[in-house]
């Protein structure tokens, strides 16, 4: 995988937005848990969609992208630590001994163009409730981890 991935796909995409290069996106990039309401827009969509599906073909993974859902981050797993997620990552691929490695790979990668995108993220391995009907597991698969994604609210973490 190139280092100018995230150049790559925000030309491709096909819309204006800031520029940064990965070595920037990765300088930037910090956890925020607590996020203002602000729905994605198509274009973003778009882009972590493309991505998503580069990453999903190349890694054998079913990493799905689920927004304007509040029920994951609401419950006792999250309380007092999340605030306003309404976006994240599924992070899910079927069972293998390499799976948490290749989804720290690829997650990495749609983490970072997420920053370039101009939104904060975290990885999550505890502090959500699985939804029913918001995404899919299939027979054989294993949900990892997800990664909320927004915009910072601007308060500390
Ligand atoms: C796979 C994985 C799962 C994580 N799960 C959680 C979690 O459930 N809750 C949480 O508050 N932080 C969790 N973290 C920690 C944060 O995502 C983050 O890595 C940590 O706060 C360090 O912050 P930084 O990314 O700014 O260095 C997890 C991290 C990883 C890599």
């Amino acid at each position: 995988m190139p280092l100018n991935i995230v150049f790559f796909l925000t030309l491709h995409a096909q819309f204006i937005i800031e520029i940064m290069t990965i070595e920037e996106a990765i300088k930037q990039r910090h956890s925020v848990r607590k996020y203002i309401h602000k729905p994605l827009s198509t274009e973003v969509v778009r882009a972590l969609a493309e991505k998503i599906g580069e990453c999903n073909k190349e890694g054998g993974l079913h990493i799905q992208l689920v927004t304007q859902e509040t029920k994951a981050f609401s419950g006792i797993m999250s309380y007092g630590k999340f605030h306003g997620v309404e976006n994240y990552l599924v992070m899910a691929g079927q069972k293998a001994d390499n799976l948490d490695e290749r989804i720290g790979y690829y997650g990495e990668q749609l983490v970072l163009l997420a920053q370039a995108l101009g939104f904060n993220t975290c990885w999550a391995g505890l502090s959500y409730r699985k939804v029913n009907g918001a995404y899919k597991i299939e027979k054989g698969e294993k949900l990892t981890c997800i990664d909320c994604l927004g915009i910072r609210r601007d308060t500390r973490g």
